[in-house]
């Protein structure tokens, strides 16, 4: 295919263009993004997606007894829980220029289990979020 960039870079320091992408898509990835950077991460993919586009991750919420325990102290991840993420996500927003009383942040279209997983390990603790990119006012920044 001609027409796919592939890039190899660290996320906390990458930067590209405000509005930029349909969708963002991230498969256990943020979990080895420790507390500092992981706000700051969630706030460039939300500058980095178009308006209406998406952000689709995944993330095991929580480790998981005889799946993530063999590797936890090889790897610096942090399995935050599902609380974790749906504050962060409902609480990150970034400025609409030229318009004070109005912000983009991130609105939630589906979160679930999933579910090959669930069948195949067992394993209850691994989520999916799809998030969308909405401008709306910045009153309305509850839920
Ligand atoms: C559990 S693997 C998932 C790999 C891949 N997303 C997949 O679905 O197969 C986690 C990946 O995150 C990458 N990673 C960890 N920290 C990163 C960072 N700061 N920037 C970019 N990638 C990172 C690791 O190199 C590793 O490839």
């Amino acid at each position: 295919m001609g027409n796919i960039t592939f890039i190899t870079a660290d996320v906390t320091k990458i930067t590209f263009q405000p509005n930029q992408f349909d969708l963002i898509f991230s498969n256990c990835l943020l979990q080895y993004m420790d507390d500092t950077e992981l706000p700051r991460v969630v706030e460039n993919i939300l500058r980095w997606v178009n308006v209406d586009g998406h952000f689709f991750f995944r993330e095991v919420s929580h480790l998981t007894p005889g799946l993530h325990d063999t590797f936890k102290n090889e790897e610096p991840c942090i399995c935050r829980s599902t609380d974790t993420y749906n504050g962060l996500f409902n609480n990150v927003s970034i400025p609409v220029d030229g318009a004070e009383d109005e912000v983009y942040k991130f609105s939630l279209v589906a979160m679930n289990q999933v579910q090959c997983v669930k069948e195949a390990f067992s394993v209850e603790k691994d989520f999916y979020w799809i998030y969308k990119k909405i401008r709306c006012q910045r009153s309305d920044m509850s839920g």
